[in-house]
């Protein structure tokens, strides 16, 4: 596991935007996992203004909330249609994301699993990470090994997200979800998580046991995982001084 510790969340994101930029110019086939909240919003309008081309590049969302419509606004189609897909020239038929709506949840699950597997598997994928340790809506003691499911959101999760909603009431209580195992399977991952309030995840996450009560504690076992943070975020991490050390001692070769 990398971490990197940014002086702020714009440069945290301007560093991702360069290695999600970096990767889409090496693979212009490139299969990107792609997240929604409000973690990701700046690395979109970073992604945006780098003009990159899109029109090879396949996308998998990580979820869905159950029972939104794609045009509703706080669905996570619509999110992403609005803070980056409508923005660059990727192709509508390239775009993944769960349908919420579906009306077999467990067919359409596994119909996003083979996706995954006829795309060739995903690249990289982006996540951020809830103030539970969640990734994607895996909550805690969610199967290290789940697949794409469908999932209650946790107490926490809708408080956290009532704010999009107007009031908790409107959150809903499922979504589909890409699963823990589904996650780890991508070949390089990138964590981005800001604010003093995911400080307890990330240090539970990086520094902790590996651990279903806090999954992305499961990255610890992924062999290419990025935690990119600001510097609220890394606010709890014991080793904090090392990390800022060996980023700055990387080698010219390795640098973003
Ligand atoms: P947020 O959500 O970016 O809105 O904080 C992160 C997450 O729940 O994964």
């Amino acid at each position: 596991m990398e971490i990197i510790i940014s002086p702020t969340e714009r440069e945290a994101t301007q560093l991702v935007a360069r290695i999600i930029g970096k990767e889409m110019a090496a693979q212009p086939q490139l299969v990107l996992g792609l997240a929604t909240g409000n973690t990701p919003l700046l690395l979109y309008r970073e992604l945006i203004a780098l003009k990159l081309d899109w029109t090879k590049i396949t996308t998998f969302n990580l979820d869905e909330y159950v029972g939104l419509p794609t045009e509703d606004p706080q669905s996570y189609h619509k999110f992403m249609w609005e803070n980056l897909f409508q923005h660059v020239n990727i192709r509508h038929e390239n775009v993944h994301i769960p349908d919420g709506l579906t009306k077999d949840i467990p067919a359409a699950c596994a119909r996003y699993e083979q996706d995954i597997r006829d795309s060739g598997g995903i690249d990289l994928q982006v996540l951020g990470i809830g103030a539970d340790g969640h990734i994607g809506f895996n909550e805690p003691t969610s199967s290290l090994a789940s697949r794409t499911r469908i999932k209650t959101l946790a107490a926490q999760t809708r408080r956290d997200n009532a704010k999009f909603f107007g009031s908790e009431a409107r959150v809903p209580h499922h979504a589909i979800t890409m699963g823990i195992g589904t996650i780890m399977e991508a070949r390089q991952i990138v964590l981005l998580a800001f604010g003093a309030h995911k400080a307890k995840a990330v240090a539970d996450a990086v520094e902790g046991p590996v651990t279903a009560m806090c999954p992305a504690s499961v990255l610890q076992l992924h062999p290419v995982a990025r935690v990119v943070l600001d510097e609220t975020a890394a606010s709890r991490l014991t080793k904090a001084d090392y990390y800022r050390w060996v980023y700055d001692n990387k080698p010219d070769w390795q640098k973003y």
